[in-house]
């Protein structure tokens, strides 16, 4: 791996420890590196009203784009952990979170790569296109 690369997935795995998952237990992170290099993290965050609760991914690009309107994000990396274990399997993004990356990699005006990290296994996709075919963009 790349040393950003290497990077983002250490800090997607830091951001795990900020996870709220009382109900599923399942402890996600992501981390988004904006062009300006700074990086960003996020974890999921439940709520007792579950549809009210947010993915990490969603939680760390709402964040960047909230705080930095200007950079755009050129690389997201996720993973997820249980009982204090990073999972074997990368956690692979949700339908909805694909959407979100979608519109902001367009909105940055460049790819975002993806990391999806799993316990010495990690993929590794160029842009969002790579994991979401027909992206809806226009409206
Ligand atoms: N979750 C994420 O944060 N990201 C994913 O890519 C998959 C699912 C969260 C949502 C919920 O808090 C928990 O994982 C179980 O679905």
């Amino acid at each position: 791996l790349e040393p950003q690369d290497r990077e983002l997935a250490e800090a997607a795995i830091e951001a795990t420890k900020g996870s709220y998952a009382p109900y599923s237990g399942f402890n996600v992170g992501a981390a988004v590196r904006l062009d300006s290099g700074l990086i960003i993290k996020g974890s999921n965050q439940e709520n007792a009203a579950y549809p009210s609760g947010t993915c990490a991914e969603r939680t760390a690009m709402f964040y960047a784009s909230a705080a930095y309107p200007d950079n755009a994000m050129v690389s997201i990396a996720v993973t997820a952990s249980q009982n204090g274990n990073l999972c074997v399997n990368p956690a692979t993004p949700c339908g909805a979170c694909r959407q979100v990356m979608a519109q902001y990699q367009t909105k940055g005006g460049r790819p975002m790569s993806i990391l999806l990290v799993g316990d010495g296994k990690i993929w590794k996709f160029e842009k969002v296109d790579d994991i979401l075919p027909l992206i809806f963009d226009s409206i």
